[in-house]
């Protein structure tokens, strides 16, 4: 069995841990895992290094996030941007992925994770799809959600669903205004709740196309290291920023809220 996936009932727990509110710890984190190139370049390192050192800290960003008390844990492994990339990095980083998958997959079923994708899985090569759709049937039943996000963009998520209830209307089984709830739910995993924190690696102020639909009220956290250097207290410190911060969804807080009647609010437009 594969370190990382597990949590060691024997391990100590991490000092920060004790000052998490197990109350407030964000139920989905999204990451952007990006820096591979730059760690294996600061190393003299070819680029597949950095990829491989990736695998080892997604690993532990797993491990801490179960460990947290997080539910589900969305990584963004692949881009459609990401196919741009010379073929042979490209043709490496499915071979990681799909020794990934495998070396896991008995870890993933004991630990009842259940294991999904999004985006144009389509797209990828045939036996790394098989790979990927058979363990999320077998981990269906899974409790704790772990997702990859694989030739994933945000803005063609959105085309897609927009695809559809086109293609509902043109055949008569939808009718009327499109609401929000109404591309919510053709998204590629419309069960999943949005993401509450966002995590970028790399000190980029990016989004750079990912769960563009989903994250418009996640916190975003943006942490100043290469993704193979993600060890589990940046996860652990990630989530304590985060408890530190009061979210509004665009209200106000209570306490800039005094001074006015408390009255009904206002209905607002209807759309
Ligand atoms: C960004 O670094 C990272 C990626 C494009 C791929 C992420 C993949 C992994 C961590 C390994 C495979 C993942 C799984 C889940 C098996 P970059 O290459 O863009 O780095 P750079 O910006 O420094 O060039």
């Amino acid at each position: 069995m594969t370190q990382g996936l597990t949590s060691d009932p024997n391990k100590e727990s991490h000092p920060l841990l004790r000052l998490v509110d197990p109350g407030r710890v964000p139920a989905h984190v999204a990451i952007i895992m990006d820096g591979n190139g730059r760690w294996a370049g600061a190393r003299g390192l070819p680029r597949i290094e950095g990829h491989r050192a990736g695998i080892e800290a997604v690993r532990r960003a797993i491990s801490a996030a179960r460990e947290i008390g997080v539910k589900y844990l969305t990584l963004y492994a692949f881009s459609v941007e990401n196919w741009k990339r010379p073929r042979a990095e490209v043709r490496a980083l499915f071979s990681l992925l799909q020794r990934f998958v495998v070396a896991e997959s008995r870890t993933i079923m004991e630990n009842r994770i259940r294991f999904r994708t999004i985006g144009r899985t389509a797209d990828l090569p045939p036996k790394v799809q098989k790979l990927l759709h058979d363990l999320e049937d077998k981990s269906r039943g899974g409790t704790w959600t772990l997702t990859l996000a694989l030739s994933y963009g945000g803005r063609s998520e959105i085309a897609d669903a927009c695809e559809t209830l086109v293609r509902e209307s043109l055949e008569g089984r939808r009718h009327g205004r499109v609401t929000e709830e109404d591309i919510a739910r053709r998204l590629y995993a419309p069960d999943l709740p949005d993401p509450d924190l966002l995590i970028r690696t790399s000190g980029e102020y990016r989004i750079s196309n990912f769960l563009l639909w989903q994250i418009a009220y996640a916190e975003l956290v943006i942490l100043d290291i290469f993704w193979p250097d993600f060890k589990e207290e940046h996860l652990y410190e990630a989530v304590l920023d985060y408890q530190r911060r009061e979210r509004r969804y665009g209200g106000v807080p209570e306490s800039h809220a005094k001074g006015y009647r408390r009255e009904r609010p206002l209905e607002g437009p209807s759309r």
